[in-house]
């Protein structure tokens, strides 16, 4: 049986991962707008993916005899000057999430809760690969400029994201 504590504080990350998912998805609506076909692609599946750790945390949160409480999810912002801005604040947002699940990981710890902190395990290697992924598209964005041939061409790569 898991411990309130420790239930609650999953239950604030599954709101969490889900606000992820909005937050990238009005990314994804405003670079369709803007005709930016693979930045777009990116972010859906960007979105998905955070609709998947909010499953992970949901079906723990289950096998675990718990309890899932779900919460209102805030609106995001719905509109940024460019897609460097958006770019910078997804990062900036995935630094925000490795936080919260490195501050998970020490409630874990000192609850010593071994499943839990086994479980978050994965996503504590997961936040390195979304950081490393997001900061080398602010890296290309910052050298391109963000104009022209290069924008096509990084559009291009990310629009063949699996
Ligand atoms: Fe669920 Fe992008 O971290």
């Amino acid at each position: 049986m898991i411990k309130k504590t420790i239930q609650d504080a999953l239950n604030q990350q599954i709101n969490e991962e889900l606000f992820s998912a909005y937050l990238y998805l009005a990314m994804a609506a405003q670079f369709s707008e803007m005709n930016l076909g693979g930045f777009s692609h990116w972010m859906e599946k960007q979105a998905q993916e955070e609709l998947e750790h909010a499953m992970k945390f949901y079906h723990f949160i289950n096998e675990r005899g718990g309890r899932v409480e779900l919460q209102a999810i805030k609106g995001p912002q719905k509109e940024w000057d460019s897609a460097s801005r958006m770019m910078t604040e997804s990062l900036a947002h995935e630094e925000h999430i490795t936080e919260c699940i490195h501050n998970l990981v020490e409630l874990a710890t000192r609850e010593k809760d071994y499943a839990t902190m086994n479980m978050l395990q994965w996503f504590v290697n997961e936040q390195v690969e979304e950081e490393a992924g997001v900061t080398e598209i602010v890296e290309k964005l910052k050298l391109i400029g963000e104009r022209g041939q290069g924008l096509f061409m990084l559009d291009r790569e990310l629009g063949a994201r699996d």
